[in-house]
């Protein structure tokens, strides 16, 4: 049976608020932007109702041990998984090595030579359904954007509350610093969320061939050798004015304890349950949001449509990106309402997805699927974003010991004097997603992954494929459809800059033999730029998805918020989590999507002051 929407839209208004059916904030998602949030709206005494499609995995050594993060973005049990594209050319997609396909007999082939019959699926793009959202499968690297990823906001909407400066104050709140003494004017240290760093001391030994390998890595970008021990734990979330140009090893930083226990909005929204007296905060699991309600008496001409609450289907497994979704089930479907807010926070792939099936969104397309249109907002789902990822993979001769290198730097023909990669290293395989991954290359396998920033393309896009809430939306990225050139470039010339480090990694680990981009080359010998770059123009992965419901001025069309989150164009709805960003905030977005979360929930809470006292 299919649910009909349409009939029930009709009916919102008409829906009395049973007591136990009505808050004053309903929070749709739990990870790094909803999840805090709504534990701080609790927390500040508002009766909030979070929603989370997943269940809760707190407890799951899975996910609550932060060194199986592999096997927690390949888990069943909270995976999502999203088939998208890169292109719209159909012959670059079939080039992408990790392609997926469903044979049919209940198992995935991934690659380039399909059996017969089976069915294309695309590129895998997952998701978690969880408690903390993907912050709870993710590998927690936590780095602060660039400074002008968030002056960008300030410029296009004259909101100075988004410098970079005052950005700082939400990480300070949100922060339990581990790993520098106290006091460090950038840094919290009673914050809910932990960070540490890794124990460099491997780097001091100069036999090794990771070493060799970082000494060489710091005369190519500049670096004294003679310091690059030190280097190591040098803290990549400092703040200053010349930190985004500068060049440098750091320490990679993770939201997890000393212990390697795993941080994230889980934790803080299980804190504030533990405190019911306290804190107001309700948690509804294993619930589909399908779209947001709207106060009939404001959807008529003339007046600006009021969000009153959302109408939900309750079960596990509801959505079609569930591996476990048998087909065809659906769950009871109600309506919950809100009495202040309704605070959308999916993520990139599913907060405009909410939005077109409440009729927010581009016109032409909700009405291709009979959504009665509540605002048309032609950026809804539209500036789709993400950091291009690619990596050098290498065999040497010999097993190469060594720690994790991680460096920022800049490569030649960066548009602007801030760095521009984001690079770690070390003896291990990371080439993308896909069932299963990663590969294991074997006891020699060594790779240089890199996060390309500032990405000069956002022409990818979030559409919806029907109007039903259960079914998945088309993604496509568009990777490199604006100024492509000039990004693969860069890429290029991190790799290039790589390979050559690694040829100082000595007896008996030389020679290395390339699998990638240069499959075969021996010695450090490269194929030529252009094999380099076609290699990242079809191969590049990402998993930093940012931009499809965009904070921008009043004069940009795209814009889907303004820069306190409001949805334009309509009452008493705000989208808060990564896919408010305008740019893809530096090269992981997890923490940068936790900070907006505490300003998001410092902006509401304001507005809510401001209310009570005009009452
Ligand atoms: C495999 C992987 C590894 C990553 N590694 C890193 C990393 O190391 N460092 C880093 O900074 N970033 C990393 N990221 C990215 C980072 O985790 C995300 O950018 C971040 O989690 C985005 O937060 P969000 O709140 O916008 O969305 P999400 O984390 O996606 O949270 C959205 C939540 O909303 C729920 N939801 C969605 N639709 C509905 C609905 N209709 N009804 C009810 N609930 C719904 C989802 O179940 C989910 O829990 C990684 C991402 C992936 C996929
Ligand atoms: C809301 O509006 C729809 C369509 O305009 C109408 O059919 C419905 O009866 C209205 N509901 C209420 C409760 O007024
Ligand atoms: C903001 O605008 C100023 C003045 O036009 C400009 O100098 C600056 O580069 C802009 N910053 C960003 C991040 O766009
Ligand atoms: C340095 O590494 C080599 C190779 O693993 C090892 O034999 C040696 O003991 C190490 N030296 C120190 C001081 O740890």
């Amino acid at each position: 049976m299919r649910y009909p929407l349409l009939s029930a839209l009709a009916a919102s208004a008409a829906v009395a608020a049973p007591a136990a059916s009505s808050y004053d904030y309903i929070v749709v998602g739990s990870g790094p932007g909803g999840g805090p949030l709504a534990a701080d709206l609790a927390r500040a005494g508002y009766s909030t109702l979070l929603i989370e499609a997943g269940g809760d995995e707190g407890e799951n050594p899975t996910y609550a041990d932060i060194a199986n993060f592999n096997e927690a973005a390949n888990d069943e049990t909270t995976r999502w998984d999203f088939w998208v594209k890169h292109s719209d050319d159909p012959a670059r997609e079939l080039k992408f090595q990790h392609t997926t396909w469903d044979t049919g007999d209940g198992t995935f082939y991934v690659g380039l030579d399909p059996p017969e019959g089976a069915k294309l699926l695309g590129i895998q793009y997952p998701r978690a359904a969880v408690l903390g959202g993907c912050a709870m499968h993710n590998a927690g690297v936590c780095s602060m954007p660039a400074d002008d990823d968030w002056n960008i906001i300030v410029n296009k909407t004259g909101d100075a509350s988004w410098s970079a400066k005052n950005m700082r104050k939400y990480w300070k709140r949100i922060e339990r610093n581990q790993y520098l003494p106290a006091g460090d004017e950038a840094h919290g240290y009673d914050g809910w969320l932990a960070t540490s760093v890794a124990d460099n001391s491997w780097a001091k030994n100069d036999s090794l061939p990771g070493t060799k390998i970082l000494k060489r890595m710091a005369e190519l970008t500049g670096q004294d050798p003679a310091e690059a021990a030190n280097l190591v734990n040098r803290d990549i979330n400092e703040a200053g004015d010349s930190v985004d140009e500068t060049t440098s090893f750091y320490n990679m930083v993770t939201h997890a304890d000393t212990k390697g226990k795993r941080s994230s909005p889980n934790n803080y929204i299980r804190a504030t349950l533990a405190d019911p007296a306290k804190y107001p905060l309700t948690v509804q699991l294993h619930t589909l949001v399908t779209r947001v309600l709207f106060d009939n008496a404001t959807l008529k001409a003339g007046s600006t449509p009021r969000a009153i609450g959302v109408e939900v289907m309750e079960g596990a497994s509801l959505y079609k990106a569930d591996p476990k979704h048998v087909a065809g089930t659906k769950g009871p479907v109600s309506q919950i309402l809100a009495t202040r807010e309704v605070i959308v926070a999916g993520g990139a792939f599913n907060s405009p997805q909410i939005l077109k099936l409440s009729g927010i969104g581009p016109a032409a397309e909700l009405t291709k699927f009979n959504i009665p249109v509540v605002k048309d907002l032609p950026g809804v789902g539209e500036n789709l974003a993400d950091n291009y990822e690619g990596s050098l993979l290498g065999l040497g001769a010999a097993p190469i010991e060594s720690g994790l290198i991680t460096m920022l730097f800049r490569t030649p023909s960066a548009p602007t004097k801030k760095r521009n990669i984001y690079t770690w290293c070390g003896a291990f395989s990371f080439e993308g997603f896909w069932p299963g991954f990663p590969a294991y290359h074997g006891p020699t396998q060594y790779t240089c992954a890199l996060v390309h920033m500032s990405p000069k393309s956002q022409a990818g896009s979030v559409r919806l494929v029907s109007a039903d809430p259960q079914d998945k939306p088309d993604v496509n990225f568009r990777f490199y459809e604006r100024r492509g050139a000039e990004d693969l470039r860069e890429l290029v010339e991190g790799a290039n800059l790589l390979r050559e480090a690694w040829q100082a990694a000595g007896d008996p680990v030389l020679p290395f033999e390339e699998l990638h981009p240069c499959p075969g080359a021996k010695g450090g010998e490269k194929c030529a730029d252009d094999a380099q770059a076609e290699y990242f123009k079809t191969q590049a992965y990402s998993h930093h998805a940012t931009s499809t419901c965009a904070i921008g001025g009043d004069d940009e069309p795209l814009a889907v918020l303004d820069s306190k989150f409001r949805v334009r164009g309509v009452e008493g709805l705000r989208v808060v989590d990564a896919s408010a960003f305008p740019v893809v905030p530096g090269a992981f977005p997890s923490c940068p999507t936790m900070m907006l979360s505490a300003k998001a929930a410092e902006d509401i809470l304001a507005d809510a002051k401001k209310a009570s006292k005009c009452k």
